[in-house]
């Protein structure tokens, strides 16, 4: 008797706490339901992600795997759901690969982070807008004028989710090139985030005068030997990936032999790398708000392509 009373209170109490992280989820990302059929869908998929994130957890605290999990702005979602808002696009052509370090004598650190230097901008937030292209190319941009001239310049995401054109594989917030935005970038420039704010929402491109435009962009060959050194003496590097596994990341070192390499569907800047416990990593800057996995930056295995990293490392060359 006193077990079964034990029991029912241990499964209300339980139910309980998942309800009360289901209220705290809705306050923090301000997420509301038009009706009470829409808000169980939704609740069921909570449910469902928070036991495969508890699942994940205790993998981590058996030593099992790199990383944790925890509840996002993103949780609420399936699996193929967060997919389908990942909407980076490889443009296919003007894919000239070269690494301008080749043949120097070069000194590449075991170590370095460009972010410990003081030469990256804030984290952004994206919002639901697939411009992730826009935020990866714009954080890079920044960065190096930060390291070219020790001075901060902040550039517009929005410029470029409105006015890069389709010719150069660009989508407003459907998705966008990595390279498109760059041609975009020399030919035309963007203007800086205070003339021209973030709405994330595709709205008419509009003119302005004051514009920052690159002279070129460097895409690195496919291996992360280049990406080290090009990291460690260049600056730091945009870089497309899968996200999939994103979703619900919170901390660690990112290692999944699972995840494709050949399915990337977000863009990102990488800023530094290290090694922890023998696993060499990427420290990378996502655009999903400073709230999201390490305030804002994630850590991923560094030395075998996880995700696809090593298929489009480039920078921009400015002025
Ligand atoms: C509840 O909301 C969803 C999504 O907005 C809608 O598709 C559905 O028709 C609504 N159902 C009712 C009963 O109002
Ligand atoms: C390259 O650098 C290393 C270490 O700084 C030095 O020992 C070596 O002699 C250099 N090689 C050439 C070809 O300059
Ligand atoms: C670069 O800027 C920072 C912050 O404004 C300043 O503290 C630092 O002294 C500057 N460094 C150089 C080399 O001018
Ligand atoms: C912006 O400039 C382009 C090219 O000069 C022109 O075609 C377009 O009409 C202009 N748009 C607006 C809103 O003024």
């Amino acid at each position: 008797m006193k077990l079964e009373l034990f029991c029912i209170f241990a499964v209300l109490f339980a139910v309980r706490a998942e309800e009360q992280r289901w209220a705290q989820f809705k306050l923090d990302n301000s997420i509301t339901f038009s009706n009470a059929t829409e808000e169980a869908v939704r609740y069921n998929i909570f449910e469902e992600n928070l036991k495969k994130i508890e699942e994940h957890n205790k993998l981590y605290d058996e030593g099992k795997v790199s990383w944790t999990q925890s509840v996002t702005e993103f949780t609420h979602l399936s699996a193929d759901e967060f997919s389908a808002l990942l909407t980076y696009k490889i443009r296919k052509t003007d894919t000239v690969r070269m690494n301008l370090l080749e043949g120097f004598n070069l000194s590449v650190p075991e170590t370095f982070d460009w972010k410990d230097q003081g030469k990256v901008t804030k984290v952004k937030n994206q919002k639901s807008c697939g411009s992730c292209w826009a935020f990866a190319i714009i954080a890079a941009t920044e960065s190096h004028y930060l390291i070219k001239t020790n001075q901060t310049i902040m550039l517009s995401e929005q410029n470029l989710v409105d006015c890069c054109p389709r010719k150069y594989s660009c989508f407003g917030c459907d998705g966008g090139s990595l390279i498109g935005a760059w041609l975009y970038m020399m030919e035309t420039g963007v203007a800086l985030e205070s003339d021209y704010p973030y709405t994330g929402n595709q709205g008419t491109c509009q003119n302005k005068t004051k514009l920052f435009k690159i002279k070129k962009y460097v895409l690195l060959p496919k291996n992360e030997v280049s990406m080290k050194e090009n990291v460690a003496n260049v600056g730091p590097l945009a870089v497309s990936l899968n996200a999939d596994l994103l979703q619900n990341y919170n901390s660690g070192i990112l290692d999944d032999s699972t995840c494709p390499t050949n399915k990337n569907n977000h863009a990102v800047l990488v800023v530094g790398y290290g090694n922890k416990k023998s696993t060499d990593y990427w420290h990378v800057k996502n655009s999903w708000g400073s709230n999201w996995g390490e305030s804002g930056y994630f850590k991923i295995k560094r030395g075998s392509n996880t995700c696809g990293i090593q298929q489009e490392a480039q920078y921009p060359v400015l002025y």
